[in-house]
């Protein structure tokens, strides 16, 4: 008979940690949802992840054991959240050998945790297995099936499977190898078949790879410095299968959301809706904990998506006003003990959320008319042509984005409810074509010693600029940066400079700064060669650590005057007027020849 058991999805999370670390396992808490080190992904998608440059070979501080739980993001799929599986956010539990044990142990233990009755005591009837069948990059994995009929593993259940299913890898280059994986049954009646025979009947819910190489530019394989192993199990589905569930939307981990969303929805509610909300929500929540704040770039941009589409739920549904947050704080209480992030940031995460639904709440109802008298007119030009039109311009999206607020992604999906769909080659092109006309630092990386994303903290950024450009005017060209540190509140800035500053030079300093903030103040990006730069006296630091070609941020007023040319990554103010009262709350000394300054934004 099949069986099923009822386990919250909390106490598999702790006993996963619990038993890797009687196996000498380190417990390390999850990396920032944001890669630290690695711009070519925006978010963490797996938990080997940050673990990369120690499956290349660098020795972990924690050593060569290592479990965790490890918060990931994929976005490819957003459009699909709703249905009754996709998740933009989830939870990896995963453990770890940096060079130590291989399959023998990595599948035993795996398999002792699934099925010893002291942990999740799974039936092992429910159970079956696939491995690498081999292919010019590396052979037939024996070696994992005979462990596997080692440990009771019967022969019929072990299939053999190709690259496409049992061979791991984050990416086209980077650590990867041979994997074999084990299934959990969720057919009717008594368990049969294998991965193989009757693949629809076994839900994978856990992946041991055998990380062996580091694949190059062009493909070529280089073995790795010492073989490693690297495990992923997603907690949302474990959870969902162990508990007989065929969906995640149906485990502890959802079902206090949806519930909340029918209270706040009442005959409203719909299921695709409140998923996404859920969905959503959870996926906001841990990134503004992880310093993602809502932009119109990179991960900023992403989390506004996120947002923006819950909000736009929440109404369809018939609520408006700020709600969100009332899901939002379900999510913090449920992750304050597990990720410590999140409950440090409440307010913080409350707060953003808010804003959010404040802007695009104020919006929506207006882009939403505009979008349906867009469909009526794309109607009668139907009519009176004769032809049908079902392609929105760019133009038209991209007015609903510009005015309106709407994503363009949004606005795609909107067109699909119509039956309709749009111009997004336009579209890009037209947002190209803005980006480059207003030619603002918004879509620079963030970079540059910031401690976030926010508006805030990119005046004081820009106010820095004016700030250096100031000190060399007062004191001389002698002064340059030192170091930088911005956060929301100030800004810190060390500067060589001899001697203490006199009130009147402070005062000087002051004023220009706030001349050019008045002076309607127009920042512009322009790429150029750094010898160019440099020889023109463009400021800058560590001119060493840039490429050929830099980035060079120059502010200057309305009637032309330059306050700032700087080396940089942006980003910076659009419009200086929200900048404020610029002000030097101190200056002091930081060390030997290098002055202090802390100032602020009024
Ligand atoms: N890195 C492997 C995965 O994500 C374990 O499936």
């Amino acid at each position: 008979m099949s069986t099923t058991m009822n386990i919250h999805s909390s106490e598999i999370r702790t006993k996963y940690l619990e038993f890797f670390k009687t196996k000498s396992h380190a417990i390390i808490p999850s990396a920032p949802l944001v890669p630290e080190n690695d711009p070519s992904v925006l978010f963490n998608t797996a938990g080997m992840q940050p673990l990369v440059p120690y499956l290349l070979g660098e020795p972990h501080p924690m050593g060569k054991r290592i479990v965790d739980v490890q918060k990931c993001v994929r976005t490819g799929d957003i459009d699909d959240v709703g249905d009754n599986r996709h998740l933009t956010f989830f939870e990896m539990l995963g453990n770890w050998s940096l060079g130590d044990y291989f399959k023998e142990e990595s599948i035993a233990w795996s398999y002792e945790f699934l099925t010893s009755p002291e942990w999740l005591g799974i039936d092992k009837n429910m159970l079956t297995v696939t491995v690498f069948e081999g292919n010019a990059d590396a052979p037939r994995d024996e070696e994992s099936a005979v462990i596997w009929r080692s440990l009771g593993m019967p022969d019929d259940r072990i299939s053999y499977l190709p690259a496409e299913d049992n061979w791991w890898a984050a990416g086209p280059t980077g650590p990867c190898g041979p994997d074999t994986e084990i299934f959990y049954y969720v057919g009717n009646g008594e368990p049969h078949g294998n991965c193989a025979t009757n693949p629809d009947d076994w839900m994978e819910i856990w992946n041991n790879v055998f990380m062996q190489f580091d694949r190059q530019e062009g493909g070529a394989l280089k073995p790795l410095p010492s073989q490693c192993v690297d495990t992923g199990m997603g907690l949302e589905r474990v959870t969902a299968t162990l508990n007989g569930f065929k969906h995640v939307f149906d485990t502890d981990i959802f079902v206090p959301y949806l519930a909340k969303i029918r209270e706040l929805t009442g005959d409203k509610y719909d299921d695709r809706g409140a998923r996404i909300i859920a969905d959503h929500t959870r996926t906001a929540v841990h990134m503004i904990a992880d310093g993602v704040v809502p932009k119109n770039v990179a991960q900023g941009y992403i989390l506004r998506r996120l947002l923006r589409r819950a909000i736009r739920e929440f109404v369809r549904m018939g609520v408006t006003g700020t709600v969100l947050g009332q899901l939002a704080e379900m999510v913090i209480e449920t992750f304050a003990d597990v990720y410590p992030t999140v409950a440090v940031n409440r307010e913080k995460i409350l707060d953003e959320i808010r804003r959010e639904e404040e802007k695009f709440g104020k919006t929506l109802v207006d882009g939403t008319r505009e979008f349906e008298k867009i469909v009526r007119g794309m109607k009668e030009a139907e009519a009176k042509t004769g032809q049908s039109i079902t392609r929105i311009s760019g133009q038209k999206a991209f007015t609903l984005f510009d005015t309106y607020g709407f994503p363009v992604e949004m606005t795609e999906e909107i067109a699909k409810e119509y039956g309709m769909t749009v111009d997004r080659a336009d579209f890009d092109e037209k947002f190209k074509a803005h980006q480059e006309l207003s030619r603002t630092a918004s879509a620079g990386m963030f970079k540059g010693g910031l401690a976030d994303q926010s508006d805030q903290t990119t005046a004081l950024h820009s106010a820095c600029h004016l700030m250096l450009a100031g000190l060399r005017k007062v004191l001389g060209t002698h002064v340059a940066q030192a170091g930088s540190n911005i956060t929301e509140e100030r800004l810190r800035f060390d500067f060589t400079h001899p001697e203490k500053m006199t009130p009147e030079q402070i005062a000087a300093v002051e004023n220009y700064v706030n001349g050019a903030i008045q002076s309607g103040l127009k920042v512009v990006v322009a790429e150029e060669a750094k010898s160019a730069a440099q020889s023109r006296g463009v400021s800058g630091s560590f001119w060493e650590k840039y490429p050929d070609v830099v980035k060079v941020y120059k502010m200057s007023g309305s009637d032309g005057t330059v306050y700032s040319e700087e080396l940089c990554g942006g980003p910076h103010v659009e419009d200086s007027a929200k900048m404020g009262t610029f002000k030097i709350a101190k200056e002091e000394s930081s060390s030997s020849g290098v002055r202090r300054i802390k100032a602020v934004l009024e």
